[in-house]
C-alpha cells in the first residue's frame, strides 16, 4: 500500500544545545535527517516525501538531498513556529487523497515493518499511531505526591510515525488551527474530532534525537542497523 510521508524538519533543537538545528548533527557520516529520509527513499511503498524546513536552511538542506541521492522529495514547504504548524504546511502541499504518514526528521531508526503495519491499519481504520509499552512502573503524582499507580498495560509511549487517511488528518488539523488548539502530536488533533485512533506496537529503538545522550545511543543503534544491512 502506497503512502506519502510528511517530515517536519523545521525545529531549532533547543534541548540538544548545539546552537543550530540538531538535524544537521551527524550520526556516522550523515546528518540525522538524511538517515531518516534514507529509510523512506529505500521503501518501495513510499510514493513521496514532503519536507517542512526553515527558509534560511532550505538551500543547505537541498544541497544535502543532492549529495545523498534523495530523490523522492516532492515538495519543500516553509515550516512554522510550532511543529503542528510545520505539519499543517505539509498537509497544504499534498494534493491527493491517500494515506499520509507524519514522521519526525529526528527519528532516524524507524523500521520499515512498523511503517507498513501502520499504513495498513490507517488504510483499514483511518488513523493509527505507533508506540511502545511502558517498561517502568508508572505513577500519577500531579503535585509530587503519588495519587495512583497506573495500570501499565494501558499505557503507551507514543512515537511517530503516525498514519492517517488524508482527509481525516487535514480536517483535524484545520479544526485545531481554527480553535487555537496546540497538540503535541497529530493523534491529539484527530482524537478531539472523535475519530478513533489505533495503536500499533513499534520498537524501542525508534528514539528521537532530542538531547546529547540520545546521540550516544544513536551511534550505537546506527552500528546495529549497519550490521543488519550487511548480513
Ligand atoms: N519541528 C518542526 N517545526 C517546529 C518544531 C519542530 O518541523 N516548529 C520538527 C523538528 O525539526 C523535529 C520534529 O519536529 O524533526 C520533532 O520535534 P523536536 O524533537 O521537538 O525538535 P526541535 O523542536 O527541533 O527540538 P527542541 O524542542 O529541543 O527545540
Ligand atoms: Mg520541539
Amino acid at each position: 500500500m502506497k503512502y506519502t510521508v510528511m517530515i517536519p524538519a523545521a525545529g531549532s533543537g533547543q534541548r540538544m544545545g548545539a546552537g543550530f538545528n540538531k538535524l544537521f548533527l551527524t550520526l556516522g557520516e550523515k546528518p540525522i535527517f538524511i538517515h531518516t529520509l534514507k529509510v523512506f527513499e529505500a521503501d518501495p511503498f513510499c510514493a513521496g516525501i514532503i519536507l517542512a524546513v526553515k527558509n534560511e536552511e532550505k538551500q543547505e538542506i537541498e544541497a544535502y538531498l543532492k549529495q545523498f541521492d534523495i530523490s523522492k522529495v516532492q515538495a519543500i514547504v516553509e515550516g512554522g513556529t510550532e511543529r503542528q504548524y510545520s505539519v499543517a504546511a505539509c498537509l497544504e502541499a499534498y494534493l491527493e487523497d491517500g494515506i499520509v504518514l507524519v514522521h519526525d526528521a529526528a527519528r532516524p531508526f524507524i523500521r520499515r515493518a512498523v511503517i507498513h503495519s501502520l499504513v495498513q491499519e490507517a488504510a483499514a481504520h483511518g488513523a493509527a499511531i505507533t508506540g511502545v509499552k511502558a517498561k517502568d512502573t508508572m505513577k500519577l503524582a500531579p503535585a509530587g505526591i503519588v495519587e495512583e499507580t497506573v495500570n501499565r498495560d494501558y499505557l503507551w509511549i507514543v512515537q511517530t510515525p503516525q498514519a492517517f487517511q488524508y482527509e481525516i488528518l487535514k480536517k483535524a488539523s484545520d479544526k485545531a488551527i481554527a480553535d487555537h488548539f496546540l497538540g503535541t502530536d497529530e493523534s491529539m488533533l484527530v482524537e478531539r474530532t472523535g475519530h478513533p485512533v489505533r495503536v500499533v506496537e513499534g520498537t524501542y529503538d525508534n528514539v528521537k534525537m532530542t538531547t546529547q545522550e540520545d546521540l550516544a545511543i544513536g551511534e550505537i543503534l546506527l552500528k546495529r542497523v549497519q550490521q543488519e544491512e550487511n548480513t
